[in-house]
């Protein structure tokens, strides 16, 4: 069944010799009937929907503190921040809804919640706001209409007999602890006494580029009183880098959502090693993987945290591989980099290299043994104090003094190493670390200082995954090396003793994960081979 077919919005670029009148054709699958009739009889007879109350959520508290420090940095501006519009995947169908994570973030809402919805923070005299902050907060969404509206059965994006039950005004204010406003009061609190702060005007900053309707709704405002359009680009850059900057170190409720994405995403990986013996022989062997590890996403989470990357043989080196339309080979690796996104939005992001047939080969395993020592390195320096940029650095040292032990770089190690050389990183092109979080490359917009050049603290969490690719087509490396890439990937708490890897329960050394395997494909036999994901 076809999303939108009643109540379609189209845009007219009908020419003005157009064979169809525009309004027949918007319509031109539209067979709801329109009577009177019809529309009292729709409206009538249908039970109250359950009105108990909503608990308040567990992430209410922390949301809260978060905002009350975004405040503080942003005393007497208004601050506007979108969850965003559905995105488009193709004419009237939609992708799955799911907010920005800035507005996830400082509301605490996660799946579904809420198309179009705006985050408004309204300046106060300091210290009268929300928690003795600088602004009062308020939720403007679009409510769910009563049984008896036209929008309960005609509406495809709204109405509940098309897309289910959605929240009240009163659900989402009680779940989340925020006022909440009607859509249709956005305008006037977005706009009202809004100008060039100069003369007396109240600043808007808005995180731009997420919902195209506030952008220009912002800058009409703005143009209409007299506001510099480019100090004002410049400043809704700055919120949204305090937004980014704001994730840097997690609260206790990112911490306990980052270990449930983290847990489901390892029996995810135990999904795939089921499925291996499946995958192989097939023209599409990884796509076998590729599901196995979605199933799993979508029982336990959301969704995944980011496109699946699985490639075996050859197609390891591809470093974004997700066409996953490969085969998977006995005597190959195939390299898994996957990650479940939790109802909280917040996601895992794992990568393990795994031998096809259970066993890794000599030259496999000194390759794995080398990235695997590098990921080791780096784990002893990701604590408090160092520098996040020393991660990196600590896993490019192994891996420089590794190829040149096998004879692969053409300078020194120590050559190699320096700024002027990175003949290493021919075959690790990629950064050994990331922060985590709501986005897999979380507080990507963090200043450079805050981010590569800051200190580590506890509560940051980020990944390291090292790795060597050597390409099949790589003419500068003996044979044997060719057609592998091996990828560790961990995602690591920093503590103030030093540091937690979350997700040591998946195994890293070759003969753990030999072990592993052989022992999924043990319990396979003896119960059968698996349906798909177990709850
Ligand atoms: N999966 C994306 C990354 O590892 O950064
Ligand atoms: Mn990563
Ligand atoms: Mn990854």
């Amino acid at each position: 069944m076809s999303q939108g077919s009643e109540h379609t919005a189209v845009s007219h670029h009908a020419s003005e010799d157009a064979a169809q009148p525009m309004d027949e054709r918007v319509d031109n699958r539209s067979q709801r009937p329109d009577s009177d009739q019809f529309r009292a009889f729709m409206a009538s007879s249908w039970a109250q929907p359950e009105t108990t109350t909503t608990p308040r959520a567990e992430v209410a508290e922390f949301a809260a503190a978060r905002r009350a420090r975004l405040s503080r940095l942003f005393p007497g501006e208004r601050l506007v921040i979108p969850a965003g519009a559905p995105k488009v995947r193709s004419n009237d169908t939609d992708y799955r809804f799911r907010p920005h994570s800035a507005f996830a973030h400082v509301t605490g809402m996660g799946v579904d919640h809420e198309p179009e919805a705006v985050l408004v923070m309204e300046p106060t005299e300091p210290g009268h706001g929300d928690d003795g902050s600088d602004h009062v907060a308020t939720l403007y969404f679009h409510p769910m209409a009563g049984r008896d509206s036209d929008e309960f059965y005609a509406d495809a994006k709204n109405g509940e007999f098309w897309v289910g039950s959605r929240p009240t005004l009163q659900q989402l204010q009680d779940e989340f602890g925020l006022p909440t406003q009607d859509l249709s009061a956005l305008e006037t609190a977005v706009t009202k006494d809004a100008g060039n702060a100069a003369l007396g005007g109240l600043s808007i900053r808005l995180v731009r580029d997420v919902d195209l309707n506030m952008d220009a709704l912002v800058d009409t405002s703005r143009i209409n009183t007299g506001v510099d359009l480019e100090q004002s680009d410049s400043k809704d850059a700055t919120l949204t880098e305090a937004l980014s900057e704001l994730r840097l170190v997690k609260d206790e409720y990112e911490i306990g959502q980052l270990r449930v994405a983290v847990d489901a995403t390892i029996r995810g990986f135990e999904d795939i090693v089921s499925v291996l013996p499946r995958a192989i022989g097939g023209e599409r062997g990884e796509r076998v993987v590729e599901g196995a590890f979605f199933s799993r996403a979508r029982l336990e989470g959301n969704d995944l945290g980011y496109d699946t990357i699985a490639a075996s043989g050859n197609n390891a080196t591809v470093l974004h591989w997700i066409r996953n339309n490969g085969s998977v080979k006995p005597g190959e690796l195939i390299l898994v980099d996957a990650g479940v996104e939790a109802d909280s939005l917040y996601t895992a992001d794992l990568t393990r290299t795994l031998p096809v047939d259970g066993t890794y080969t000599e030259i496999q395993c000194t390759i794995y043994q080398a990235v695997l020592d590098a990921s080791e390195a780096a784990f002893e320096v990701a604590v408090p104090g160092n520098h996040f940029r020393d991660v990196h650095a600590a896993a490019m040292e192994v891996l420089a003094h590794r190829l040149e032990q096998w004879g692969l770089l053409p300078v020194s190690a120590e050559v190699s190493l320096s700024e002027s050389g990175q003949h290493h990183r021919r075959w690790m092109p990629h950064g050994t670390s990331h922060h985590l979080g709501l986005d897999v490359h979380d507080c990507a917009q963090a200043k450079r200082e805050l981010y590569l050049d800051a200190v580590i603290e506890p509560g940051m969490v980020f990944t390291i995954e090292p790795g060597l690719y050597f390409k099949e087509e790589d003419l500068a490396i003996p044979e044997q090396y060719r057609g592998i890439g091996v990828r560790i990937e961990d995602d690591v708490l920093v503590t103030e003793q030093g540091n937690e890897n979350l997700s040591a329960a998946l195994p890293r050394r070759p003969e753990d994960v030999e072990a592993w395997i052989q022992g999924i494909w043990n319990r396979d036999e003896n119960v059968g081979p698996t349906e798909g994901p177990a709850a």
